[in-house]
């Protein structure tokens, strides 16, 4: 693999960027609803949210307005990394329920119309999973190929340079073998050699286990990390300024390399195609959505979804991590419109990895007082942008980040990098649904899995749909107008320029329709330009004056005209 045989791959997905069908498939340019399941709704009373418990709040979520959801991994797991190490990808961790109770679950959405989609974990599994007990244990035992072994370096360590997402090695010594073991997340998350047509096998029966109960689809967990170079090359050097895309905090050690060899590589396309043959071989065919991290996505996302050999669909952390001036943001989104077919990203703010939405991209309007404005911006601007989108739990209630004290910490990835990091626990704290319920609803357990943070009590779901003027109003009436207007899934994309500097303002063209968004950042009042004079406007939040071709957008308001 070279460096040439990458870009050859940036080139054709650039140059075969397609153009939408019409109407579009369901998916594309589709906002789905993420469930963390852990923290949404518990109703066993054992700290842990359930499968159950999604079941009971579907018509929660169907009244949102989304098209269907996604459910965070709820497989048997030693729960070290939240149930992204898998031991048995065909069963439910029993504290969240039972495989009747996932099946009741698909068949509920579905008479709801809501579309619904799980997680699966492609790369790597627990190190509890049998195959590695097998795998492990020797090296001539059948299954000796089905993980990434090395040999040690001269010098007894690493075959090479690699660093794990989490910070530190990413190999691990297994006496038995006298070998190392490649995981590119935690310890005990080693990685599958999907190489071996065997494991690759396995993998897409257990895909298949699900999908023939109904499911629709995929979200396909870290696709960046599906292969790694045939030859275990050492990564070059990198300054962290190099590493925008990536997470963890500004002196996360995975940032101090150029992961050509550990990440993106080619030799995981032809896996894409495997995997993709799965998903059209059903009726409908399935649908896949990779989540695209650590790699600098907004350049390499079309990549993954080009031709319709691939994924469907890619969401990023581009909009999240990359977020340092509004300007650099809206370059990243004139760059974004112009590489992706329009449908086949998804425009995340926020998910089960990172801080909460409001606090992390819009800190000041937070510390004047005004979230609540600047989560109904964010939600607009999401409903709006090119794509779909994913709004995670919480979200539509405009929940800010809470400081989580450090002995309450469970990340993995804080505890390796704290306190640089302060980690993911703060975005997974429990839905509130009940002010002044036990633990606001969310679980009778006198021990949750997380506390709810006292200043999301009055944020609580029974509260906001008493008041008409709240985010998750604000949600609904958003998501509505946007089913009112289906050019908005597929519509080409266009970023105004010249704007002022706390103004992001875009046009949507499909078919002689056009629509113009604007959102002001600001906390002030301000004047734009719009492409054209005689504009209606057709949704809006906020302040705002329209004098011919001039816009006057009071702070955090936002529009949309046509
Ligand atoms: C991506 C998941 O979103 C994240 O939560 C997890 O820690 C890593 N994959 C590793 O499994």
């Amino acid at each position: 693999m070279s460096a040439t045989d990458r870009d050859a791959e940036l080139v054709y997905a650039i140059t075969h960027r397609g153009t939408p069908p019409d109407p579009p498939e369901w998916w594309r340019g589709a906002v789905f609803y993420e469930v963390y399941t852990h923290s949404f709704r518990d109703t066993m009373g054992n700290g842990l949210g359930d499968i159950p418990g999604v079941t009971e709040k579907l018509d929660y979520i169907r009244d949102l307005g989304v098209d269907g959801l996604w459910l965070t991994p709820f497989y048997p797991s030693p729960q070290q990394d939240n149930g992204y190490d898998v031991s048995d990808f065909c069963g439910v961790h029993p504290p969240f329920g039972t495989v009747e109770d996932v099946q009741t679950l698909i068949d509920r959405a579905h008479a709801l119309d809501l579309k619904i989609m799980f997680d699966f974990v492609f790369g790597h599994t627990s190190d509890e999973h049998p195959w590695f007990a097998e795998s492990s244990a020797s090296r001539d035992n059948d299954k000796a190929d089905w993980y990434v072994w090395a040999d040690p370096a001269p010098d007894g360590g690493p075959p090479n340079n690699w660093i794990s997402s989490f910070g530190g090695r990413a190999w691990r010594w297994v006496p038995a073998r006298a070998q190392y073991c490649y995981r590119p997340f935690l310890d005990c998350q080693p990685a599958l050699n999907l190489r071996n047509q065997q494991v690759m096998a396995e993998m897409v029966g257990n895909m298949r286990f699900w999908l023939d109960m109904g499911l629709d689809g995929f979200r396909l967990d870290a696709i960046q990390c599906l292969s790694h170079d045939r030859d275990l090359r050492s990564n070059p050097p990198a300054r962290a300024s190099e590493n925008p895309s990536v997470g963890g905090g500004p002196n996360n050690p995975f940032k101090q390399q150029i992961h050509l060899f550990d990440r993106d590589v080619p030799e995981a396309i032809p896996l894409l195609h495997q995997i993709r043959r799965v998903a059209n071989d059903y009726d409908p065919p399935r649908v896949l959505i990779g989540e695209l991290a650590d790699v600098d996505s907004s350049r390499l996302a079309p990549k993954y979804t080009v031709d319709t050999d691939r994924l469907h669909a890619v969401y990023d952390f581009d909009l999240i991590n990359r977020a340092d001036t509004l300007r650099d943001w809206t370059q990243m989104l004139a760059l974004r419109s112009s590489y992706l077919t329009p449908g086949s990203s998804l425009n995340v703010f926020t998910n089960h990895d990172s801080p909460r939405a409001v606090s992390n991209l819009m800190p000041k309007a937070c510390a004047a007082g005004r979230d609540r404005d600047a989560a109904k911006l964010l939600l607009f601007l999401q409903c709006t942008l090119m794509g779909g989108a994913i709004i995670f739990q919480g979200e539509e209630l405009g929940l800010t980040q809470p400081d989580i004290p450090e002995d309450e910490i469970k990340d993995p990835w804080a505890k390796a990098l704290w306190p640089d990091f302060q980690g993911r626990d703060g975005v997974r704290c429990p839905l509130p649904w009940v002010r002044g319920e036990k633990n606001c609803g969310f679980s009778t357990s006198d021990s949750p899995w997380h506390r709810v943070p006292e200043e999301h009590h009055d944020r609580s779901v029974d509260q906001q749909e008493r008041d008409p003027d709240s985010v998750l109003a604000f949600t609904r009436r958003v998501l509505r107008w946007r089913r009112s207007l289906p050019m908005l899934r597929t519509a080409a994309e266009h970023i105004l320029a010249d704007t002022p500097l706390k103004v992001i303002a875009f046009q949507r063209e499909k078919a002689g329709q056009a629509l113009v968004c604007a959102a002001n950042f600001g906390l002030e009042a301000a004047k734009i330009t719009l492409p054209r004079s005689s504009l209606t406007p057709q949704f809006s939040h906020g302040d705002f004056t329209l004098d011919a071709d001039h816009l006057t957008l009071g702070p955090l308001a936002v529009i949309a005209l046509s």
